[in-house]
């Protein structure tokens, strides 16, 4: 049984409380949030809880062994550092910090602390995802030609997310919130990426986050990845990861789906029913005890902000 606090009771927040909720073997301890209401009527939805309004307070709590932070990128840092230095577990929500020097201090943090630092990527233990990969990793596709990420949002922020931060230049964006998912997905299964160069689209309020980008970069082999995105106009939301290769295309779209086809055929939706995906839960619980567990770290963590920074300031 690993004790959990939760400080962050937002949107993200509260789906990963559910899923806490859900599991056998978790017990959600401790919660806190800014915002009092928010406390008190989570509170009064689980029971016997620990109610707080600094996270200090809950992570001091004896009773907290894993503390979760879901609250804005912005604040990561403050909050993780402290979980840190009170030794103890942390789940951080993607990205890992509001910059690549936040990012490194919490990733060299974290490893002299010798406690489990994991990061909420959700895509690594979705069954499309991981179908994605090891059909990649198959050769599928043949060699790749080029990577494209294509993010495209008639409204942004989404309307399950409409906080101020999410729309303010800062902390949020989409490059930010939604791209961060694909660059961590791109090291994972593609490698290392370099010779980044952006174009932003930037409202002329200095304070809203972007409403395009046009970026083109490589993999180290010098395989062309472009990613392209685009907010506020008439059509449909979609998000593409699409591999182009000498044999066929794959493309993990709108997060769960998976289309792919021979040069020559059609495209055709593929199955993921046999995919075995693990949990993020399963796997925290495991890395607790000291056993293998697929954790994505905050090296990883880290190395994602490292190419989201250069999307972000260029
Ligand atoms: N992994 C994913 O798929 C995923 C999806 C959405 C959001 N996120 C990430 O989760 C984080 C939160 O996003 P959200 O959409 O839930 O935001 P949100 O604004 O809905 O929720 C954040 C909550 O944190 C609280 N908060 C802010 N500062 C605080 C502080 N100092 N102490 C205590 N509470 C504080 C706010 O009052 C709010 O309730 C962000 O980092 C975001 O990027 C991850």
């Amino acid at each position: 049984m690993i004790h959990i606090g939760i400080v962050g009771l937002g949107a993200i927040g509260q789906r990963l409380l559910n899923r806490f909720m859900d599991h056998l073997e978790v017990q959600v301890v401790a919660i806190c949030d800014q915002i009092d209401s928010l406390v008190t009527e989570t509170a009064a939805e689980l029971g016997n809880v620990g109610t707080y309004k600094k996270h200090q307070e809950l992570i001091a709590d004896p009773k907290v062994e894993l503390v979760y932070v879901a609250v804005p990128p912005k604040i990561h840092h403050q909050v993780v550092m402290d979980v840190l230095q009170a030794k103890k577990h942390v789940l951080c929500e993607k990205p890992l910090a509001n910059s690549v020097e936040e990012a490194v201090e919490l990733w060299k943090a974290a490893k002299e602390a010798n406690v489990i630092h994991a990061m909420n990527f959700p895509l690594n233990y979705d069954e499309a995802a991981i179908k994605f990969a090891e059909l990649i990793n198959q050769n599928y596709i043949g060699k790749l030609r080029r990577l494209q990420l294509t993010m495209h949002f008639p409204e942004w922020p989404r309307p399950w997310q409409r906080n101020a931060w999410v729309a303010g230049r800062e902390q949020g964006g989409f490059v930010l919130e939604v791209g961060v998912h694909f660059i961590q997905q791109t090291l994972k299964i593609f490698g290392d990426i370099t010779n980044i160069t952006a174009k932003l689209e930037l409202p002329t309020d200095p304070n809203k986050c972007e409403t395009g980008i046009i970026a083109s970069a490589e993999l180290l082999d010098g395989t062309p990845v472009l990613i392209e995105g685009l907010s506020q106009f008439a059509g449909k939301e979609f998000i593409g990861f699409t591999a182009y290769g000498t044999e066929g295309i794959l493309s993990l779209d709108n997060w769960g789906e998976l289309r792919g086809g021979k040069n020559g055929e059609k495209l055709q939706v593929i199955s993921y029913e046999t995919v075995q995906s693990k949990n993020l839960i399963d796997e925290l619980i495991k890395a607790i005890s000291g056993q293998q567990a697929e954790i994505y770290d905050f090296e990883v963590g880290y190395k994602s902000q490292e190419i989201l920074e250069k999307l972000r300031k260029l």
